[in-house]
């Protein structure tokens, strides 16, 4: 638990750049990291461009999956995942492009999109360490309430409050924001070899108690991370209002 979300950021942003220097990656060995969106990580991204400008972290040998994209939306949207996360962190950063795997929300066979992510990951060795929000509603990545602890990365319908949540990122018009995605499922985070989950704001308190002092299930994707062995979330004290 940190004080405010700036430090929570700061937190995360150390936390990598250790395990990233720890690891010591290399072209034939690289860190495979994985990305989430959304307001909660910009902190983390911000801390994390600053250990890069100080020359104290490099993305250089960094290989980069994404979470989750939303079906339909023109990539170069301004609120699509893939301009975001160029946007807040990789044109900050020393990562290249080929390095960088975001689902396409716009492949004309969207199934095989997601297998094709799936045996992208493996052929890497797998994530090393999967960094996630999540949404009001407990789900990690896109798996909204009622996604099966086993799933894997598919195309999802979004859950009404979730539109509505993200409504904000479209000048609140509830009918611009799309109604479906590709996402990593709940066992796609589960095989990382370690999570790591940004928590911030009253608005997730509720998520946060059911995630971590609720049994585990489908409804609050979150609480999966109870079945991990090495699993982190970094939060806080507005998120422990429920707790
Ligand atoms: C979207 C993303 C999630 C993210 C969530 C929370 O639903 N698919 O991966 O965790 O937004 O966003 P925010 O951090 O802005 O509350």
């Amino acid at each position: 638990i940190r004080e405010n979300a700036p430090s929570v950021g700061d937190y995360i942003a150390n936390y990598i750049c250790r395990r990233i220097n720890d690891f010591a990656p290399t072209a034939e060995k690289p860190f495979v990291l994985g990305l989430p969106t959304g307001s909660s990580p910009i902190p983390t991204y911000k801390a994390l461009i600053k250990l890069v400008k100080a020359g104290k972290l490099s993305f250089k040998h960094v290989v980069t999956f994404n979470m989750d994209e939303y079906v339909g939306l023109p990539q170069d949207h301004p609120e699509s995942y893939h301009t975001f996360m160029f946007r807040e962190f990789f044109s900050h950063v020393d990562i290249p492009a080929s390095q960088v795997h975001i689902l396409n929300g716009n492949a004309t066979d969207l199934i095989a999109e997601c297998n094709a992510y799936e045996e992208k990951i493996k052929e890497y060795g797998g994530i090393e360490l999967f960094l996630g929000g999540i949404g009001e509603d407990g789900h990690i990545a896109f798996n909204e309430p009622g996604s099966s602890l086993a799933s894997r990365t598919r195309i999802k319908t979004l859950a009404y409050d979730t539109i509505l949540a993200n409504a904000r990122f479209f000048n609140n018009d509830i009918s611009a924001v799309p109604h479906m995605a590709l996402t990593v499922g709940v066992a796609t985070v589960l095989d990382s070899r370690e999570v790591v989950v940004v928590v911030t704001g009253q608005r997730k308190a509720l998520a946060l108690s059911k995630a971590i002092e609720g049994g585990v299930n489908h409804l609050w994707t979150l609480s999966a991370l109870q079945l991990h062995p090495w699993a982190l979330i970094v939060v806080d004290e507005d998120a422990t209002a429920e707790l």
